[in-house]
Parts: C-alpha cells; sequence; structure tokens
C-alpha cells in the first residue's frame, strides 16, 4: 500500500485549494450538444481510437433513482474525457489498485483505468438504467484494447453493479470482490452537476473512504459558487488538492479541473498537504 503514497507524488503537483478556482459565474453545459448527441463519441489515447457507445436521453433527470431513464449519465463529458487522458498520463497511479468509478455514465472512465492503467479491480457503478450501456462498452472497449494489445495482456476485472449514492453501504457484490475493505481509488467524474446530488455523494464518500484512499473528482465549472459550496463542505473531512494541468500540458477543456482529496489525518491527506505546501499558486 506504501506504493500508493510514493508514486503519485512524483507526478503530480498539486496547487493549494479549490478556493483558487474562484472566477466568474459560468454556466456552460460540459459537453458539445453535436458530440453528445452522436450513438458513439471517439477518443484516442497512445494511438489507439477508442469508440464509446452513448445514448442521449431528451428526459433530463437529476439524480432520480425510481427512473428507468437514462438521465445525464449516458453520455461521455467532457471531464470524463480530460480523465481519460490523465490516466493515459499517469497510468502508473493506477497499476495494481482497487477502484470505484461512481456515477460511471457511460463506464468509460473506469474501462480506461482497467485496462490503460492496468488497475486490478474496477466497479463501475450506477443506477440500473445504465447497466446495458456500461456492459456494452466493457465489452466493446475491451475488445479494442484485446485487438490493441495483440491478445498478449490479460483482461481486467471490470464490472458494473448499481450503487445510489446516500446510506446506502456498497453493495455485497462490490465489497465480496475486495481484501481491503476501501478502494485504493475513488473516481467521480462531472458528478457534481446539480446541486441535489451534493448531499447524498458527500454522504457516499465520507462512507466509503479510507485513510489510504486517493478520491479523483473531474468536474466542468458551470456555477462557481455552487460546486465552491460541495468543497468546503468536503473539507471539513478531507484534505484537498487542485491538479495543475499545465504541467502535463492537458488541457483541452476550459474550465475543466481535476481535483485530488483524502481523508484527514491520512497518508494522501498527508502528501496533500505537503505537496499543496511547496507549490503554492
Ligand atoms: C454528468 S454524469 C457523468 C458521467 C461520467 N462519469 C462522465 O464523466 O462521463 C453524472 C452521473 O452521476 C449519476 N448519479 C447522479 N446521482 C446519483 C446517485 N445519487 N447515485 C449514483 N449515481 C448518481 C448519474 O446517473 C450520471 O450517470
Amino acid at each position: 500500500m506504501s506504493r500508493q503514497t510514493s508514486d503519485w507524488r512524483s507526478y503530480i503537483f498539486i496547487s493549494p485549494t479549490p478556493k483558487s478556482l474562484s472566477g466568474s459565474r459560468k454556466t456552460r453545459l460540459g459537453v458539445n450538444y453535436m458530440v453528445a448527441s452522436s450513438p458513439f463519441r471517439e477518443t484516442t489515447l497512445d494511438g489507439v481510437t477508442l469508440k464509446i457507445s452513448q445514448k442521449l436521453d431528451s428526459e433530463y433527470q437529476v439524480g432520480l433513482q425510481n427512473s428507468n431513464a437514462l438521465g445525464v449519465g449516458a453520455v461521455v463529458w467532457d471531464a470524463g474525457d480530460l480523465l481519460l487522458k490523465f490516466i493515459a498520463t499517469f497510468p502508473h497511479l493506477f497499476t495494481d489498485k482497487t477502484l470505484i468509478d461512481l456515477g460511471s455514465g457511460t463506464g468509460i472512465v473506469g474501462i480506461v483505468a482497467g485496462w490503460v492503467g492496468k488497475s486490478s479491480t474496477v466497479w463501475l457503478t450506477d443506477h440500473e438504467s445504465l447497466r446495458t450501456l456500461n456492459e456494452e462498452n466493457i465489452l466493446s472497449i475491451g475488445n479494442t484494447f484485446r485487438t490493441h494489445f495483440n491478445k498478449t495482456t490479460n483482461s481486467p476485472f471490470i464490472k458494473f453493479e448499481h450503487y445510489w449514492w446516500g446510506p446506502n453501504p456498497l453493495p455485497e457484490a462490490i465489497t465480496s470482490s475486495l481484501t481491503n475493505p476501501h478502494f485504493d481509488i475513488i473516481v467521480a467524474s462531472d458528478d457534481l452537476y446539480d446541486d441535489k446530488v451534493f448531499p447524498p455523494l458527500l454522504q457516499t464518500l465520507k462512507l466509503i473512504t479510507g485513510d489510504r484512499t486517493l478520491v479523483i473528482f473531474t468536474y466542468k465549472r458551470r456555477m462557481n459558487e455552487r460546486e465552491i459550496t460541495f468543497f468546503e463542505q468536503l473539507e471539513g473531512e478531507f484534505a484537498l488538492g487542485v491538479v495543475d494541468l499545465n504541467h502535463f500540458g492537458c488541457e483541452p477543456y476550459t474550465e475543466t479541473y481535476i481535483i485530488l482529496a483524502g481523508k484527514k489525518g491520512g497518508a494522501v491527506a498527508k502528501i496533500i498537504e505537503e505537496e499543496s505546501q511547496f507549490r503554492p499558486l
């Protein structure tokens, strides 16, 4: 487990606090409508072009569990695409780690963590209505990677499970697959799209994050005052740092950020706090 603390220190430069993101009020969507309307989104990582299935659902649903609508999750959001590039740039961070993708949408972030990052166990989690899309992408993107790697690489463990944020513990299917009760990495990509989801997401993060868990958020700044509220609430129990995207020359989308978090008092928080001290903005 000490690998987790030693390897990402050398790759990531962190600025002190998400408050440094403050700026004018912005309400942009987070994905181009034409790109979202296509049945596929293409992205290229290390020379491999991935064709990710997506299904834009006209019925906009914000975190409604009792609905079969696909909602906002069935398209690849730009913040998710940024995280794919981050994984491809720093695959070592993900290697041999157990990872859970909260609000997996199309499933692509966790799928890339499994194939490119070589994470050992990946759980994609979202509403049950997104199961088919996640499983379709696990299969088709897996085939793309299998062809690319010339079948020499073993297929990673990547599965989907319904998991709804709030007071709910992780499902038995997930916990029984883990030797350590806490995941090494939690990813939450563009999950801050509406403040209705903040309370259950905060509850889940407090519940499932261990002392050695690295939480990775990516998000599109839509309404800064609102999103900062989320991080202020998280800051009560978590140390936070902003990844300096300029450091790895990867800022394809405007006002889209990667934030790292670790439970205060834990190993990950310690690194975030130390890095922040000697890398002020
Ligand atoms: C904007 S989408 C992001 C999808 C994907 N992570 C990406 O970056 O492309 C947010 C996702 O959060 C999921 N979500 C919203 N509220 C949730 C809740 N209470 N529990 C679990 N997932 C939730 C939605 O179903 C949706 O798939």
